[in-house]
């Protein structure tokens, strides 16, 4: 199953919003409907962001308002902007070349997850490995196989994971509703933790590695990911675990000198002072949203991606 493709005219996605209850196909024929599913993280992750940019450019077929729309409807992750512009650069050749160059775009996230999942689980040491992870970096983020996950999943078909420790990821609790609906579907084993529980489960010992995905790297290392990825990287540096960055080159942005530039998405009071709908704060409570963090570079083990291993 592809989280995102390209199918007979239009962009047909799994709707994330509804899993794990029902895995349906969303298919979308507008930019409009695109931006909508983009906001609302029916389709999200920073790879899935990538094609679903390269992908829209071809929906909005040279309106260039519809594009900077797209371009802009979330601003975090490198990828949507990166594949909305790849894909606009063929636009003066015609329909078909931006649709080869956004399918392209497909084809390589595909290639560059396996290599990541490979160089990743060459990378880690030992045999009966147990690891911990935030949000959803799994297929589900990216087109077949994911970042991070990717790498869990690699170890697993190697038969050298012991256990993943995943992170609900509050508030939209990818972590609860993705990750371990990805991990029950490989086989692996699992199990869901409160994401304050991450940093004493990393003091107490037996973890061998924390991997996560990101949104943006700037040009010095500094990494964005989901929210509750640098009070991991705290915890683990604290503990002595491995943390460790998988990420396709595509998510470096050299254009970024530093985390402190890189814009972190608010995703306003609604998904704090509620959950799935049912408000638990009372009436009238304000609140503060970051979907991201920066975790500064010197708290990162190494970057993985399709292509090397930095060490920030
Ligand atoms: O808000 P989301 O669900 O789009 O956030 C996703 C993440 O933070 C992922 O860790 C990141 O995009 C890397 S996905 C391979």
């Amino acid at each position: 199953m592809r989280t995102i493709d390209w199918v007979d005219g239009a962009v047909e996605l799994v709707d994330q919003t509804r899993l794990p209850d029902e895995c349906v196909m969303l298919r979308i024929e507008t930019v409009a409907d695109l931006i909508d599913a983009i906001r609302r993280l029916a389709v999200r992750g920073a790879p899935a962001l990538g094609v679903a940019g390269a992908l829209g450019v071809v929906l909005a077929a040279g309106d260039q308002d519809a594009i900077a729309r797209l371009r802009a409807a979330r601003p975090t992750a490198v990828n949507l902007g990166w594949g909305v512009d790849q894909a606009a650069a063929h636009l003066s050749q015609g329909q078909q070349a931006v649709l080869k160059a956004a399918l392209r775009i497909r084809d390589d996230d595909i290639a560059a997850c396996e290599a990541m999942g490979k160089r990743g689980a060459d990378l880690l040491e030992g045999d009966r490995l147990r690891i911990m992870t935030v949000c959803n970096t799994g297929g589900l983020a990216a087109v077949e196989r994911g970042t991070a996950l990717g790498v869990v999943q690699t170890l697993h078909e190697r038969g050298r994971l012991a256990e993943v420790l995943a992170l609900e990821t509050r508030p939209l609790l990818q972590g609860a509703r993705l990750t371990t609906w990805e991990l029950a579907r490989m086989g692996a084993p699992h199990r869901l933790i409160a994401d304050s529980a991450g940093p004493y489960l990393l003091a107490k010992g037996g973890i061998d590695a924390v991997l996560i995905g990101a949104d943006r790297i700037a040009a010095n290392g500094d990494t964005a990911n989901k929210i509750g990825s640098y009070a991991l990287a705290l915890g683990a540096e604290r503990a002595g675990v491995p943390f460790i960055v998988v990420a396709p080159e595509t998510t470096i942005d050299q254009a970024t000198p530093s985390g402190e530039h890189i814009e972190i998405e608010d995703r306003g009071a609604d998904e704090i002072v509620t959950i799935r709908g049912r408000r638990v704060a009372p009436e009238g409570t304000r609140a503060v949203n970051p979907a991201f963090d920066v975790t500064p570079h010197d708290l990162i083990t190494a970057i993985v991606t399709d292509k090397r291993v930095i060490r920030p």
